[in-house]
């Protein structure tokens, strides 16, 4: 069975945008930035979270060997700004799930920054982990996102509640 390790120093770049694995000294801004009302209400858990399950999050995503949670950081200004995940990673099936995308501040949304990152973390695990196939799942109203998802080659599968199940694929002959 293959894995990945959470090689601390791991840095994806983009153009304007920098992904770097969450640490110790960035979660309590995480859990700010995931309880403000106007983000957590794309979420599936939608629900306020507290230190204490904040903390039980933490130390079990050190123990998943398949879930990279990044920052991501504005170069420009050297600035954490957001987070995105690829978790449920199966190097052996070749896919992953795709998540936990946020850019916290108004200020720097809309200016295809979260694009921009969603494509380096794909573009990295497609080269890196020779991933095949990504799927996510979405708010049906949540206009920005589903722009940027299709944008990026996402397609629905169908729907599951309030959400849409997406799904990206590889082209054959494209994969390392
Ligand atoms: C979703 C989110 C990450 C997008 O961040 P962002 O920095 O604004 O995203 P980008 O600027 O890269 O792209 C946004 C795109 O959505 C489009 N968009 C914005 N509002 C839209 C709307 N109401 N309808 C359709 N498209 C819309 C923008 O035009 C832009 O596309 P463009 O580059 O072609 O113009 C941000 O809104 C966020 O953090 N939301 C809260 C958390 C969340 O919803 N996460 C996703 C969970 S699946």
């Amino acid at each position: 069975m293959k894995s990945i390790g959470k090689d601390a120093s791991l840095e994806i770049s983009g153009h304007r945008v920098q992904l770097r694995l969450i640490s110790q000294k960035e979660i309590e801004l995480i859990r700010q930035w995931r309880n403000q009302d106007h983000i957590r209400v794309w979420f599936k858990y939608a629900e306020i979270i507290s230190p204490a399950k904040h903390k039980a999050w933490w130390e079990a995503y050190q123990q998943r060997d398949n879930d990279l949670m990044f920052i991501i950081w504005q170069k420009a200004q050297t600035r954490p700004i957001g987070t995105v995940a690829l978790y449920d990673i199966d190097l052996n099936a070749g896919s992953a799930e795709f998540g936990r995308l946020l850019i916290a501040a108004a200020d720097h949304r809309g200016k295809g920054l979260a694009q921009e990152a969603s494509q380096v973390l794909i573009d990295w695990a497609r080269q890196e982990l020779s991933l095949t196939r990504i799927y996510l799942e979405v708010h049906m109203h949540n206009a920005p996102a589903i722009a940027i998802y299709k944008k990026l080659g996402f397609s629905e599968l169908g729907s599951c509640g309030q959400f849409f199940k997406m799904k990206l694929r590889f082209p054959l002959g494209q994969c390392r």
